[in-house]
């Protein structure tokens, strides 16, 4: 397997809005970031995403850009950015983009003409056509509900918005699109940011009859017309051949609908596309058969099965990314692990488990102090248009307000939204406005960093530990996934083997104890113990939650 810097490294997701505001307007900033910059340092990370910080009429919170060559008013000016990117490289980190390119907002110079008439030069920039039978051209319906096609006076016509109306698709047919974003790639680039997180890069190729889907709704879910679409695998390869492959940079291409097949082709080891995507299937076994409010029970079989598929079929043939959450999901404490009675070890055991796995780990802010969801009391206080939408939408036809406020609570992405909890002080030390943004959970009198660096058993502390293990081990980096008590439905348990290196991991997803097999040929005197997440370990049985690395010796 060959090494890179970026397999080596550590990811960690900073949500710009929520991080740490020094303005004093509620809403966090980049000075708050330069700000905490030897704080991740400390932590051991390498390579900070930051979600997108280019000017943006904010429907979706900077995902519409209006102009991808400026900085957010909100989050400070173009210098305060380059500051930020010098005191990382300072610091010997990375700092990648988020690269929003299959929709801008409908505020960016390019829809504001291709808007006003059929002939102008931008027209196909984007997706216009004729409505059907005073309809929409087609009955697909947005990610944010409602059509996927908004109406436009001007010309008499229907645009394509895959998301909100606000945020129109880019027709990547056209090549001068596709020649704009790739100079708009490289001007960043050569500012010398050290990659990208490319969103929902696999929406780009769409098929272009833009076929209906059959349903019974007037409405329905026409992924399969533009995920994974017919050109997505020439798209990657001419960027790569145009932009990519001339820097020394990492990718990592949001991909909704991929299957390891796809990952194989667009993370490919030869390095002709991306380096490595991000699946959504182990974050979607929740999800019922009416989407992702539609809360069914997560299983633990569900998760090893999916796991295990792609650590086994993505070796040696493409590269993983590994996360257990972000600012689109719930708190993986709340979800995988137990955000009450045994927040602190299951949040321990699920870093155990990301870190290791083969694949790129990412870390989203606050996870590191195992920060919880939010059950805000009214839908007022929410603030995620995917949210909102869903809510009004889900009321107009006729739903409990009670059963949808739960499902809110546990899969709303302002779970993963509220501030980050620095103190225990106004505003969790985020800001010191009388209101911010969105609210602070208000856990944050307990579960703040400035407690967890006080407490050397905090779940920051072993993130600390459990990164340097990662990082000066090989094998749990590069090294072969061997599952084993597969049928076990509490513990998630796997070898990893590379060269002549064996590591045994014993992960209890469960609030019970559980009792624990040897794989074979390994016996109880073969094993080291590395890290675990309790103090003491009774050999055959876990505890709730219970997480622990063994390097087995050889004879
Ligand atoms: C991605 C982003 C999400 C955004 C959407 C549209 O899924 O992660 O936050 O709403 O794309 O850009």
């Amino acid at each position: 397997m060959e090494r890179k810097w970026w397999k080596e490294s550590i990811v960690y997701q900073i949500y710009p809005r929520s991080f740490k505001d020094t303005t004093g307007n509620g809403i966090g900033d980049l000075k708050g970031i330069i700000e905490k910059v030897d704080y991740l340092k400390e932590l051991g990370v390498d390579i900070i995403w930051l979600n997108p910080v280019y000017k943006s009429p904010n429907d979706d919170n900077g995902y519409d850009i209006s102009d991808y060559y400026s900085i957010m008013d909100e989050f400070g000016t173009m210098e305060d950015w380059e500051k930020l990117l010098n005191e990382l490289h300072k610091r010997d980190m990375k700092l990648i983009m988020d690269l929003v390119v299959n929709h801008t907002s409908d505020e960016h110079i390019w829809f504001l003409e291709s808007k006003k008439s059929k002939d102008n030069q931008y027209r196909d920039y984007y997706f216009w056509k004729k409505g059907k039978d005073g309809k929409e051209p087609n009955n697909w319906v947005s990610v944010f509900g409602g059509s996927a096609w908004q109406y436009d006076e001007t010309t008499d016509e229907y645009y394509l918005h895959i998301f909100s109306k606000k945020q129109p698709d880019l027709n990547w047919e056209n090549p001068k699109v596709r020649k704009d974003i790739y100079k708009m790639m490289k001007w960043w680039l050569d500012k010398g940011i050290d990659g990208f997180r490319m969103d929902v890069i696999n929406f780009i190729s769409k098929n272009t009859d833009f076929p209906s889907v059959s349903t019974n709704e007037k409405y329905g879910w026409g992924g399969e017309y533009f995920m994974n679409g017919p050109r997505v695998n020439e798209f990657f390869k001419e960027m790569n051949k145009e932009v990519l492959s001339n820097y020394n940079i990492m990718t990592v291409g949001e991909c909704p609908g991929a299957t390891p097949e796809h990952a194989s082709s667009y993370a490919n080891i030869d390095g002709s596309k991306l380096n490595m995507i991000f699946t959504f299937e182990h974050v979607s076994l929740d999800h019922g058969p009416y989407g992702k409010f539609d809360i069914k029970p997560l299983k633990l079989k569900d998760l090893k099965e999916n796991i295990n598929k792609w650590q086994i079929e993505l070796y040696n043939k493409a590269w993983n990314s590994l996360y257990l959450m972000n600012h689109d999901q719930p708190r993986a404490v709340s979800r995988f692990g137990d955000d009450k009675k045994y927040r602190v070890e299951s949040a321990k055991m699920l870093i155990t488990f990301t870190m290791t796995l083969c694949g790129t780990p990412y870390i989203y802010q606050g996870e590191e102090i195992g920060m919880t969801n939010i059950s805000f009391d009214s839908i007022e206080k929410y603030r995620d248009l995917e949210t909102l939408n869903y809510y009004n939408e889900a009321l107009n036809n006729g739903a409990d307000k009670n059963k949808l406020m739960k499902a809110i609570h546990y899969m709303s992405r302002d779970n993963s939204r509220t501030p980050m909890q620095w103190d225990n002080t106004k505003n969790a030390g985020f800001s010191n406005a009388d209101t911010t943004w969105i609210n602070v959970n208000p856990n944050y009198t307990k579960i703040n960093v400035k407690e967890a660096l006080n407490d050397e058993n905090s779940i920051l502390n072993y993130y600390k530990k459990m990164i340097k293990i990662r990082k000066s081990n090989l094998t749990l980096i590069y090294g072969e996934h061997i599952p084993f008590m597969n049928d076990n439905e509490n513990i998630f348990a796997y070898i990893k083997k590379y060269e002549n290196q064996l590591y045994i991991v014993y992960l209890n997803f469960s609030k019970n104890k559980q009792s624990i097999i040897l794989p074979e040929n390994i016996t109880k005197e073969n094993l080291t113990l590395i890290i675990s997440n309790y103090k003491n370990n009774d050999f055959f049985n876990l505890k709730p939650y219970e997480a622990r690395v063994y390097k087995v010796s050889q004879n």
